[in-house]
């Protein structure tokens, strides 16, 4: 921090404090992925020099799942050292009662949001997080090497695995040793149910858990898309791929050894970036779908709570609503390419203009599919680690999708109970 800043920021904190406002301490808990957190510390230091309040950022590991282990812990000890949390969007049932209800605190705009995403948030009427960002995967292709070897992109995941086995084939044949045909997230976490639930959806294999609660996984479709799935490990995609998260598909697919790649929205600003060796030589389409399916991509997000245990609740609900205004929002948009909640942002010119793929995948972001977290509440992080460890047993080429499949059925229903 400059001294002119700090100076700056210390005669806000006066000037609040003239003003009968007390500048407190707060905390936000925020995962780190490309450069979230580098654009969420500005706009803090501008919170700051508003407001005269502090804002610390906790930085937590890249997993969701490794996160909500993390979150789990300080909200069962109601612990007052966070104010803010950022939650992943499924989590908002499972832990609705740690957070105030933001309702009230957001009447005067919750009309200007996405209203599919304060749908998600909302609890039994109450509103647990205020959405920040929205996520649709998109399928990121090599549009040099397309046009170079004359194929097209792929519309279904057969496709998929024929273009990029040619491609990868023909490369490593001209001494491109480490080019691979597909990078995707194949770690044991939830990124890994986001992946299956899209190749299972979109070959007609239905949801993991239907929205009545329904549990209809244990079907034909849904073992042929685990199975083509299982015959990429080691073939077109790395052995390793059984260990990645977004972050490692990105780093192959960016340092120009893969010719298709599933990932989050953020990983375009980053590949399109001045740096990167695969700038203006990739492109972006939906993911392929199966046999008798259609495009499927999983919605994701993240969105900001406020913590019940929180000593400082309304200056946390004024950073909360501050971070997810509409400059903040556009700027987030512009330089991490995250889709953003309020319905305006997609429609600002100065968007369009300098981050492309925000206007061109709100269809997208629409119709994402959500997870069954709605569908099987509190215990929706069981279901997703039951589902993501069948999907891995199956690429691991421990048991067959059918025999994975079925136990799977059966561990879901002991989950269910008599209801969700
Ligand atoms: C992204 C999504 C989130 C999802 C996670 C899985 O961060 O936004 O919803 O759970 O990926 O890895």
């Amino acid at each position: 921090m400059t001294s002119l800043f700090r100076l700056t920021t210390a005669l806000a904190g006066l000037a609040a404090m003239a003003t009968g406002a007390i500048a407190e301490d707060l905390t936000i808990v925020h995962g780190s992925v490309g450069r979230d957190q580098e654009v969420l510390r500005k706009q803090l230091d501008a919170f700051e020099a508003e407001t005269g309040h502090t804002v610390t950022i906790v930085s937590m590991p890249e997993s969701t799942t490794d996160q909500f282990g993390q979150y789990r812990l300080w909200l069962a000890a109601q612990s007052a050292d966070i104010d803010v949390y950022r939650l992943d969007v499924i989590w908002a049932p499972q832990l609705a009662s740690h957070f105030i209800d933001l309702g009230p605190h957001v009447a005067d705009i919750v009309d200007d949001f996405v209203p599919a995403a304060i749908e998600s948030q909302t609890v039994d009427g109450k509103l647990v997080a205020l959405p920040m960002f929205l996520g649709a995967p998109a399928l990121y292709y090599r549009s040099d090497l397309l046009d170079q070897y004359g194929e097209a992109v792929p519309t279904t995941w057969q496709e998929l695995t024929d273009t990029a086995g040619r491609i990868m084939a023909a490369e490593r044949a001209a001494g491109n040793d480490g080019m691979f045909g597909f990078v995707f997230q194949g770690a044991a976490y939830e990124g890994l149910t986001c992946n299956a639930q899209e190749w299972i959806h979109s070959s007609g294999g239905g949801r993991i858990v239907e929205i009545d609660g329904a549990i209809e996984i244990n079907n034909q479709a849904a073992a042929d898309a685990l199975s083509l799935a299982a015959s990429w490990v080691g073939t077109i995609a790395p052995e390793g791929v059984l260990n990645y998260k977004e972050e490692d598909a990105r780093g192959v697919f960016q340092s120009g050894n893969a010719v298709f790649m599933r990932n989050w929205n953020y990983a375009y600003a980053l590949a399109a970036g001045e740096d990167s060796p695969v700038r203006g030589k990739f492109g972006v389409s939906i993911l392929p779908a199966g046999p008798g399916g259609q495009s499927t991509a999983t919605l994701g997000g993240w969105h900001l709570g406020v913590s019940r245990y929180s000593e400082h609740p309304e200056e946390a609900i004024e950073l909360v609503r501050f971070l997810n205004n509409y400059e903040n929002q556009k700027e987030r948009a512009i330089v991490t390419s995250r889709p953003p909640t309020l319905n305006a942002v997609y429609a600002d010119p100065d968007v369009a203009a300098e981050q492309e793929f925000i206007p061109l995948w709100k269809p997208v972001v629409d119709n994402a599919l959500p997870r069954p977290s709605a569908a099987t509440l509190r215990k929706y992080n069981e279901v997703s680690a039951a589902f993501w460890t069948a999907a891995h047993d199956t690429m691991s080429g421990n048991g067959t999708a059918e025999e994975n499949l079925a136990r799977l059925e059966g561990e879901l229903r002991r989950l269910r109970g008599s209801g969700w």
